[in-house]
């Protein structure tokens, strides 16, 4: 299995944006249109990554930072390839595109009912913080797309 990794660009969005439907990531209609998406790879040009075979994207990893923070999302692989090393592939290029920028710490947040991949984090070092609520506020309305969400 020849794979190559590269940095993600706008040009890789259907492939990615089809890949993280299937792999079951939590998407919503504004932040992962292709105007959203165009506009965080504007503004994080070197840390985000596509692992390709024959031409086709099977690993993605979007991540970026504010400065202070790095921040993980969206990250998959294709079901054909998955236990390959590519999904750690993808976070070590991301954590040293990170470290590049003199970033120093990096957050991500899972579905807790995503078991493998909340074990796949804990085997990247990932560890849990339990002392932490997550908390958010919408600055505007968005639609869910996850399909689990429009289940419940
Ligand atoms: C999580 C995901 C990205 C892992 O990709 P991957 O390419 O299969 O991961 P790797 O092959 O690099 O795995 C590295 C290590 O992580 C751990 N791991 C990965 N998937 C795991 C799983 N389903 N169950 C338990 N451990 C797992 C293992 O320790 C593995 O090493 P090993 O194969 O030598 O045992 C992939 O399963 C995926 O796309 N899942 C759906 C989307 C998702 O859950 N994304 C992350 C949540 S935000």
């Amino acid at each position: 299995m020849n794979i190559e990794y590269r940095l993600m660009s706008i040009e890789d969005y259907t492939q990615a944006y089809d890949l993280w439907i299937k792999c079951g990531n939590g998407l919503n209609n504004k932040d992962d249109s292709k105007e959203g998406i165009e506009k965080y790879l504007k503004r994080n040009p070197s840390t985000s990554f596509v692992a390709v075979c024959d031409e086709k994207v099977v690993g993605v990893i979007l991540c970026g930072h504010d400065g202070r923070r790095g921040i993980i999302q969206h990250a998959c692989v294709s079901p054909d390839y998955r236990r390959s090393g590519i999904g750690k592939k993808l976070v070590d290029l991301a954590l040293e595109a990170l470290k590049a920028e003199g970033i120093n710490k990096v957050l991500l947040v899972a579905f807790k009912k995503n078991e493998g991949g909340n074990k796949f984090w804990e085997s990247q070092g990932f560890t849990l913080r339990e002392d932490l609520n997550y908390r958010n506020k919408a600055l505007s309305e968005m639609i869910r797309i996850d399909p689990d969400y429009i289940k419940e």
